[in-house]
């Protein structure tokens, strides 16, 4: 058997992991500003920055005014387990998972909290029955499965008047789709993913339901510095302006800030979209040309547009290892190997930061690292 030639041209930018993400086109670390560094982050420059950077996220994000935005310790798990720790307790809940991350929020209700919650679970490439959710109730989902590639199709499931919390993880959600803020209580997010900032910190999102929870009800179990969201029975505002619990990174602050400068530039929420959107087109035709690859998220209405999960003909666990290792060795593409827990196959993101001219030029080299493999 001959061996397959290497295509000719690699990616540019051969950076296709789903967290930490690309940077976005552009980036340099000398372009960051550096004038917060070495200060308190109380001072007014550090507070200016920060406030500046939750003001960027409401502009890009269009947030209504009626939600909180704040920057938090723990990057996107600290955020959610802040909101799990501290609002959780007051009425059943139900937690969802169709991949490892939501599964991780149910073991931390399960097993930490003890919350005795239902739980809705579907396999790696499905979602559950929405409509099966009693609104009732709190309810905990992944908004986009990083590690199945499988996403809510939109909120419409929510109801309008439930009287549980809607709590979203919304990491590579966020910056990528529209989301109905009305239908959300609580959303988080890191600025890893599909901003192509540092991890580190995580950001949560409150809207007024969620307030009204913190100010009313008092958890059975104790709460750690870094989760305490009120003081003396009232919301610390303060966090919501940039005045953060501990001390922040005020690199990754700045680099977020070069990062929503960026998407401000590409005409916002609209231009990351069109991005994500017309990366995740260009590798779904890489994948309808190949009989050996598909897609592991089973409905497209609920297919990613950024953690794009691909199932491999024949691979296993170890085949993947190799396959992602041949291409990691050519420099031709960094991370696209799937999640540790999830079925074995290929895991490309597509969110914003990616070129699309990459994706296109991965194609060849997705074929060349098959037959590679296979031939080995
Ligand atoms: C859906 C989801 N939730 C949580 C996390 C954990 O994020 P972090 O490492 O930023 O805390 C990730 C990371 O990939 C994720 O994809």
């Amino acid at each position: 058997m001959t061996a397959p030639t290497k295509p000719s041209a690699k990616p540019a930018r051969p950076f296709f992991s789903s967290g930490p993400c690309a940077k976005p086109p552009g980036y340099s670390p000398e372009k960051l500003a550096t004038e917060s560094l070495g200060r308190s982050h109380r001072a007014k420059i550090g507070k200016s920055r920060l406030s500046y950077s939750i003001d960027l996220m409401r502009e890009v994000l269009r947030l209504p005014d009626t939600h909180r935005i704040g920057i938090v310790p723990g990057s996107d798990t600290g955020a959610f387990e802040m909101a799990m720790w501290t609002m959780l307790g007051a009425r059943p809940v139900t937690t969802m998972a169709w991949e490892s991350f939501g599964e991780g929020w149910v073991t931390d209700a399960v097993k930490q909290l003890k919350i005795d919650p239902t739980v809705i679970r579907a396999d790696y490439g499905q979602l559950p029955d929405l409509g099966q959710v009693d609104w009732s109730n709190d309810v905990l989902f992944t908004w986009n499965g990083t590690t199945s590639g499988v996403r809510v199709p939109n909120a419409d499931w929510i109801a309008a008047d439930r009287e549980g919390l809607s709590f979203a993880d919304a990491t590579s959600a966020v910056f990528a789709y529209d989301i109905d803020w009305a239908k959300i209580d609580v959303a988080t997010f890191s600025w890893q993913k599909v901003l192509g900032g540092e991890g580190g910190h995580g950001v949560i999102i409150l809207g007024p339901r969620a307030v009204e929870r913190l100010e009313s009800y008092t958890p059975a179990w104790p709460l750690p510095k870094v989760f305490r969201l009120v003081s003396k029975g009232k919301l610390a505002e303060g966090v919501f302006k940039g005045e953060t619990i501990n001390t922040p990174s005020m690199l990754a602050v700045e680099d977020a800030i070069f990062a929503l400068e960026w998407a401000k530039g590409l005409g916002g929420l609209e231009g990351l979209k069109a991005r994500s959107d017309a990366n995740a087109a260009a590798l779904d035709k890489i994948v309808a040309e190949r009989d050996w690859l598909g897609h592991l998220a089973a409905d497209p209405a609920s297919r990613s547009k950024t953690s794009v999960c691909l199932t491999v003909d024949g691979a296993d666990a170890d085949f993947i290892k190799q396959f992602a290792a041949l291409l990691e060795k050519e420099g031709a593409a960094f991370d696209v190997a799937g999640y540790r827990d999830a079925p074995p196959g290929l895991r490309i993101w597509c969110g914003a930061t990616v070129e699309t001219a990459d994706i296109e030029a991965l194609g060849p080299w997705l074929d060349w690292a098959y037959s590679t493999a296979k031939a080995a």
